[in-house]
């Protein structure tokens, strides 16, 4: 556990398979706890501050609630109204808020600014999603497939549209802990490829496999878990119209997840759009948990601080 004091999270390739099933089962034992009414001010008197540059309800109720389960205290900051958007460099921000606080989160654009964030200051730095990943999202996810299939390896996760920033941390995330993945992408927006480099390594270690397709049915057949996320995310609202077109191939319906396991679980980061990417038969269905996902991002967070922040 004291490995990870100090470090930051900002990839789900800062993690080994290991320490992903130990940040897993250590939040399950806080879920249970929180259940039981038992308190764990583990982060007694410690802050964290939680930059946004994007909107957010999951992500802000569920570290800022976290936060305050385990004893410390959140600091909400939009970029709007702190000096970030008048031009104050992100590496002075760094510094300053590494001597006032214990901890940063933050939820921004560039993979890269993060990166220079988490250089700059010598306070760890958590990753709430940036337009390359979304790690927080997939140590929920993973928990969500835990809990309801007992077990991660072995497992066939498919990932259908976008080879965004979660569909990145699910394929990094997943071939860790020896899923097999598969991604159905339009062409013109697959994964990008350090990602699937990573995962093709990590799945030829356990002796499974990393398919890349463009054909949905062929990611489907036979999964698991079902996932998919909108097919315009935050920052590429100009690109919507087009968008809808080129991805309505790959909306996630019920004839689509026909050929999957029967008893596969559907997972969606949300916030989602029925009748785009996931039909309501779907998401509202009796195989999604969308909800108990969205739920396990405060169990799978508050571990991820008390490691690191503890
Ligand atoms: N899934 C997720 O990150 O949701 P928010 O955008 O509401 O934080
Ligand atoms: N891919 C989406 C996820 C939102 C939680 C986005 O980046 O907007």
């Amino acid at each position: 556990i004291a490995s990870y004091r100090g470090r930051d999270f900002l990839s789900m390739n800062d993690l080994t398979g290991e320490e992903i099933e130990e940040v897993l089962d250590l939040a399950s034992e806080l879920k249970l706890r929180q259940k039981k009414g038992i308190s764990t001010p583990i982060l007694k008197g410690k802050t964290l501050a939680m930059i946004f540059s994007k909107n957010s309800t999951r992500t802000r109720v569920s570290f800022e609630v976290g936060m305050v389960q385990l004893g410390g205290y959140p600091l909400f900051i939009t970029a709007t109204d702190s000096q970030l958007s008048r031009g104050e460099p992100i590496a002075d921000t760094a510094r300053v808020l590494s001597r006032m606080v214990d901890g940063i989160m933050i939820r921004t654009y560039s993979h890269s600014e993060v990166e220079e964030l988490a250089y700059y200051a010598d306070v760890p730095v958590i990753n709430g999603l940036t337009d390359y990943e979304h790690p927080c999202q997939i140590m929920a996810d993973l928990l969500t497939i835990k809990e309801h299939k007992g077990q991660l390896r072995g497992l066939k996760v498919a990932w259908v549209g976008d080879g965004n920033n979660v569909c990145h941390s699910l394929m990094i995330g997943a071939a860790k802990v020896g899923m097999e993945v598969a991604v159905a992408t339009p062409p013109g927006y697959e994964p990008d490829q350090k990602v699937s480099l990573i995962a093709q390594k990590e799945t030829s270690r356990w002796g499974t496999k990393l398919l890349l397709t463009h054909n949905p049915v062929e990611a489907v057949t036979g999964a698991d878990v079902v996932v998919t996320d909108v097919w315009a995310s935050m920052g590429q609202e100009a690109e919507s119209a087009e968008r809808v077109k080129v991805f309505e191939p790959y909306q996630v319906n019920g004839e689509l997840v026909s050929h999957a396991k029967q008893d596969f679980i559907f997972l969606h980061c949300l916030p989602a759009h029925r009748g785009e990417e996931v039909t309501a038969e779907v998401i509202d269905g009796e195989h999604s948990v969308v909800f108990a996902e969205a739920e396990n991002r405060l169990h799978a967070q508050k571990a991820i601080l008390t490691l690191l922040l503890g």
